[in-house]
């Protein structure tokens, strides 16, 4: 039993150049109110086993890095406290459904393959403007709510290793990968949704979802991925049929406007529209 202001950080311990099989190390973790499993970890490295690897930056919950599974479940270890997980023990393993490069840092290539492969960037048919830009491109809060919350994405992974589609299918592109394309399609600045349409359409994309949810369950960002995904599979349906209309893109407000801000004229492009 670990003494009362200690607890046992049990940890899945793997380096593929010399071990065959992973093993768990058990290491006594000092513990301090408000403590996080990231601070943990660190403590065992400072104090205990300088070769422990894992990955992480930001410690604030923003650069997405230090996700892995805690007590069974994907978690920001920057962002977990130990007490809300466990009084004894603390099982920390590196994200599932990925290699292992060395204890808990997963190799996540194929994850940002795919990710890239979506265009996950606002794509313009009117180079002209992107050369030589000569404005803003404005949109109003009801063209920004269309995808803002799927744009608080931090690329953790965390939503890729819940997913039970992608533990049966690695060339299942994922709820992180098609969130990303979902959040540029919805973005009237956007104009790229033909040019993701191959990779989004094919029989490992979002037609493959089975809408287990556990994306949206895991998410540290409430991001809502199975949203995202469902309504991508409209999207897609829509213009399958010949339905789907094409957002108007976002309109070009010159730079030379000197009026203050709150007395500028907004061009307001035409509303979205979805024929139903
Ligand atoms: S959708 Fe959520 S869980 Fe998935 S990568 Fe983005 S922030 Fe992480
Ligand atoms: S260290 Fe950046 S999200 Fe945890």
């Amino acid at each position: 039993m670990p003494r009362t202001n200690e607890i046992i950080f049990s940890i899945r311990r793997l380096y593929p150049a010399v071990d065959a099989v992973p093993h768990t190390q058990r290491f006594p973790v000092e513990l301090h109110p408000g403590m996080t499993v990231l601070e943990g970890l660190l403590q065992i490295r400072e104090s205990q086993d300088a070769s422990l690897a894992w990955r992480f930056s930001c410690r604030m919950g923003v650069c997405g890095s230090c996700a892995m599974i805690v007590n069974g479940h994907p978690r920001l270890a920057c962002n977990t406290q130990i007490q809300d997980v466990s009084r004894e023990e603390v099982r920390l393993a590196p994200l599932a459904n990925y290699p292992v490069i060395k204890d808990l840092v997963a190799n996540l290539d194929t994850l940002f393959e795919q990710h890239a492969a979506l265009a996950p960037y606002i794509a313009r048919s009117d180079s002209a403007e992107l050369i030589a830009p000569g404005g803003e491109f404005r949109q109003t809060p009801a063209q920004l709510t269309r995808f803002l919350q799927f744009s608080g994405c931090i690329k953790c992974g965390a939503c890729m290793a819940a997913c039970p589609t992608v533990a049966s299918d690695t060339r299942f592109f994922g709820p992180m990968p098609l969130t990303a394309a979902h959040r540029y399609n919805a973005d009237n600045r956007d104009d790229g949704f033909a040019t993701r349409k191959r990779h989004m359409r094919q029989r490992h994309a979002a037609e493959h979802c089975h809408y287990a949810g556990e994306c949206s369950r895991v998410c540290p960002k409430g991001v809502d991925p199975a949203r995202a995904l469902q309504l991508l599979r409209r999207e897609l349906l829509l213009d399958w049929l010949g339905l789907r209309r094409r957002q108007a893109l976002a309109m070009v407000q010159p730079a030379s406007d000197d009026q203050p801000p709150s007395q500028r004229r907004v061009q307001t492009p035409p509303p979205f529209t979805v024929q139903r």
